[in-house]
């Protein structure tokens, strides 16, 4: 409806509102989606469109078309790009699967940094410069790039990005890094990197808990101590599972689709009052919490804009129906949504 509250504006005084976004709602064809999302976002980051594997599929050969229409749709809507993401072990292209020097890795991330951060400098507002980085205790992952290169990667990355990219805020974001361990390795990570006279903006807690664990202590914590670094602080891919997870569950087969699953998908006629109650509490405590520190809390963005869109309707198992977000399949607004709109 067109008297529906927007979050964009309801926080505007307070820190941006992002969604991921993918090539399908940045088309506009479908009139619904392509009216709410300028309403309720003033921020978005491309789900898929920028990250390596679609950029750049060959050695020298780039992709650019869904990134540059990404770039256009924002700006037409007064829309902030976190463009995501550089570096990062997954969804990398396959030749990056055959590079075994430390020269190759080196020169691909010298030639993917230059050339794809530099083209969007000055057209995105912030880049994830390093994702996923750090084990859960707090050690560095073992990537193709910190084996080839060296924990030190991290390093040399931001520093390439804030050569090609001056006028680009440039972050690191990671998963579970509001957990004391993971949180330890990060914080070391940041203050190595602008030890090194590097600059690093901010850091970005992805932010994919459930509503059987919000760890809000923990996040509350990892606000403080990430703030203290003087960077900004933000969750990046916001959203709250309902469902169970299957590695706990007794006679589930997490290898198969989970469609017909009572165990492992419970909700796929719908998410009983019960639990649509229960993810709009998690929703308000969260955003209770990120206005009690909406002075370090700059941006908060959900992993899509609605539950049919969410990525974990697949993740960590195929095939279930899942209801993380705050819009619902058919774009309507959830009672987490009115929840989200009333902690102002
Ligand atoms: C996910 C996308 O949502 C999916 O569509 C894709 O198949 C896999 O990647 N951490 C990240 C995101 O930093 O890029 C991931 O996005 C979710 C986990």
């Amino acid at each position: 409806a067109n008297n529906q509250p927007a979050l964009r504006e309801v926080f505007k005084k307070d820190f941006a509102i992002g969604t991921a976004l993918n090539n399908r709602q940045v088309a506009e064809r479908d009139t619904a989606a392509a009216r709410l999302v300028p309403q309720q976002f003033d921020a978005a980051t491309p789900e898929n469109m920028m990250k390596a594997a679609l950029m750049h599929p060959e050695w020298n050969r780039y992709y650019f078309d869904e990134a540059d229409k990404l770039v256009a749709y924002a700006q037409k809507h007064n829309i902030k790009v976190n463009a995501h993401t550089l570096i990062w072990h997954s969804q990398l292209p396959a030749f990056m699967r055959h590079m075994n020097s430390a020269d190759s890795v080196r020169q691909f991330m010298r030639d993917h940094i230059t050339t794809v951060a530099g083209r969007y400098d000055g057209k995105v507002y912030s880049w994830d410069v390093v994702n996923e980085a750090l084990n859960e205790d707090g050690t560095m992952r073992k990537s193709v790039f910190q084996q080839k290169l060296g924990d030190d990667f991290v390093v040399e990355a931001f520093k390439l990005a804030q050569q090609a990219a001056p006028h680009t805020r440039l972050y690191y974001n990671d998963y579970n890094i509001e957990q004391p361990a993971k949180r330890a390795g990060a914080i070391a990570l940041i203050k190595k990197i602008q030890a090194a006279g590097v600059r690093i903006d901010g850091v970005g807690i992805q932010g994919h808990w459930s509503v059987e664990h919000l760890p809000l202590d923990q996040i509350e914590k990892s606000i403080q101590e990430f703030g203290a670094l003087g960077i900004e602080v933000m969750f990046t891919e916001l959203d709250l599972s309902v469902l169970p997870s299957p590695r706990g569950i007794v006679g589930a087969d997490v290898n198969q689709s989970a469609t017909y699953n009572d165990k492992i998908n419970p909700y796929r006629e719908g998410l009983p009052d019960s639990m649509q109650n229960k993810l709009a509490d998690s929703y308000d405590a969260l955003f209770r919490l990120f206005l009690q520190y909406k002075n370090k809390v700059t941006r908060v963005t959900f992993w899509g804009v609605d539950d049919g869109q969410s990525w974990l309707n697949d993740f960590p198992v195929r095939g279930r129906t899942n209801y993380p977000l705050l819009f619902d399949r058919k774009l309507q607004p959830k009672p987490a949504f009115y929840r989200v709109i009333d902690t102002k």
